[in-house]
């Protein structure tokens, strides 16, 4: 390995336990002080719906940490597999089952598996059925050309390896697949001190 290789590897896998960390904070301890927009005041201010927010479990929208709405150009028709990478505590997922409708599927991936629990008993709470599995979005845990949507919200920032989640979410599309991803970009070339800083990175 070299000396670069090496560091990248090192620092992955602190933001791992960082963002593992953060994000169990966010869903155990939603009123706690957090330097980023979450629950409902977030979703509400994102354009999400009041009728969803209502009628989503209140831990799902308690928790949810998305940075958009990608439920706005998701165009989501009945019957369709959608892909729910960094489902978090579930409502994006939640939310995309809704659309999808009961011919449908909603498949969530989550690097952390008590995250993945959370969201399946959200979603089985509103009598929707999600399937979460514990993955990385750098290797979807799915097969080849077996998803007609992803969506994601606020996850991809958080990766070292921006183009291979980009690789494997057209590696997991059906031909003519779409993707509706909201995520925050920086229009600076970040400092290396905000780059090395893992709390500054998973939030
Ligand atoms: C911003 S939240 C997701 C918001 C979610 N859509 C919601 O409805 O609240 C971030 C989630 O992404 C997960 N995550 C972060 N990095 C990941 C990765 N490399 N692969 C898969 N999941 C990841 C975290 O564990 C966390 O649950």
């Amino acid at each position: 390995m070299t000396d670069a290789v090496e560091t990248q590897a090192s620092l992955e896998a602190v933001l791992k336990d960082e963002i593992i960390r953060m994000y169990e904070e966010v869903a155990e301890n939603p009123e706690g002080d957090f330097h980023f927009f979450h629950g409902r005041e977030a979703a509400e201010l994102f354009g999400y719906e009041a009728d969803w927010l209502d009628r989503a479990p209140a831990g799902a929208v308690a928790s949810f940490a998305g940075v958009g709405n990608p439920h706005l150009r998701s165009d989501l028709q009945e019957g369709e597999t959608v892909l729910d990478l960094g489902s978090g505590a579930g409502l994006d997922a939640i939310i995309a089952s809704w659309g999808v409708g009961p011919t449908g599927k909603v498949i969530g991936v989550d690097l952390n598996p008590s995250m993945c629990l959370k969201a399946q008993e959200h979603a089985a709470a509103t009598g929707t059925t999600m399937e979460c599995h514990e993955g990385r979005m750098e290797d979807i845990p799915i097969p080849d050309e077996t998803v007609d949507v992803v969506i994601s919200n606020g996850v991809i920032n958080l990766s070292f390896r921006k183009r291979k989640v980009v690789e494997e979410m057209f590696r997991v599309l059906k031909p003519g697949g779409r993707i509706s991803i909201t995520d925050i970009v920086s229009a600076k070339q970040l400092s290396q001190s905000i780059v090395n800083d893992p709390k500054l990175w998973a939030s």
